[in-house]
Order: structure tokens, then C-alpha cells, then sequence
């Protein structure tokens, strides 16, 4: 897929979330290494702690299925604003992706384009845990 066609899937990947509550939708696609595509939505709970964003969806899926090495992400929402990843997903990307180019986007389809490096400076990972 190209860069162009990757922004439209994320756009699109808005029709699967479940936004019930926040009538905010989002979609992410996560790429890896080798050009595999992972989609995540936006899940809502009625208990809202529940919830979960579209971007660990996406990689708790691609993990789960053996994935390692990751290259980017595309993010879009029903926003005026591009969209910014929570600090929660920033953390679980950080540790399951790395250096990742993440690709914000707002529903016009408009981008913004940084570093997971960027997003989440000095990030905590295991590396901080002394065994390593
Ligand atoms: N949300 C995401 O899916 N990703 C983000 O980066 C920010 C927030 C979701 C969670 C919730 O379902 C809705 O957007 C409003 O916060």
C-alpha cells in the first residue's frame, strides 16, 4: 500500500470502532517490517475504564500474532485536529514497537508525521529494569 492509500485505510478503520459513548471514532493501521497491515478501532465499554484505543488495539493484535518489527503507524479520527496518540498508547508502542514513524491524521485526511522518539521522550522500557 502507499503512503496515501495507508491514510485512507486508517480513515476507513473509523467505521469499525465502537463509540457509543464518546462519539469519537478512531482508526489505526499499524505496518510491519515486512508491509503486513494490523487494523485497530476504538472500543468503548459501559464501564468506561474498559476501553480500549484503536492504536493498542492494533498492536496487541499484530503481537499476539508472533509480529516483532514494526515500521509505522497511521492514526485518524472524526477530528478537525490531527490526531495525537494518549500517553497510554505512547508507552505500550514505545515497548512493543520502538522508533516507529507515526502518522497522525484528521478526518480532512490532513497529516502530521513524527517520531515515536519524539512523541514520548526519555520513555521508560525494560531497559530501565536493571536486568538487561
Ligand atoms: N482514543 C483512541 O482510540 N486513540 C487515541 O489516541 C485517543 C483516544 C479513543 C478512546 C475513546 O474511545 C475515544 O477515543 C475518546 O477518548
Amino acid at each position: 500500500m502507499t503512503f496515501y492509500e495507508l491514510i485512507n485505510s486508517a480513515l476507513k478503520e473509523r467505521n469499525s470502532a465502537k463509540a457509543f459513548f464518546s462519539n469519537f471514532r478512531v482508526g489505526a493501521i499499524l505496518v510491519t517490517e515486512n508491509d503486513k497491515i494490523y487494523r485497530g478501532c476504538n472500543i468503548e465499554i459501559s464501564s468506561f475504564g474498559l476501553t480500549i484505543c484503536a492504536e493498542r488495539v492494533a498492536i496487541f493484535k499484530a503481537v499476539s500474532e508472533g509480529e516483532q518489527n514494526f515500521k509505522s503507524i497511521f492514526i485518524a479520527s472524526d477530528s478537525e485536529k490531527i490526531t495525537s496518540p494518549c500517553g497510554a498508547c505512547r508507552q505500550v508502542l514505545w515497548e512493543l514497537a520502538g522508533d516507529i514513524d507515526v502518522i497522525m491524521i484528521n478526518r480532512k485526511g490532513e497529516y502530521q508525521q513524527a517520531k515515536m522518539s519524539a512523541l514520548l521522550p526519555l520513555g521508560f522500557d525494560k531497559s530501565y529494569l536493571g536486568n538487561s
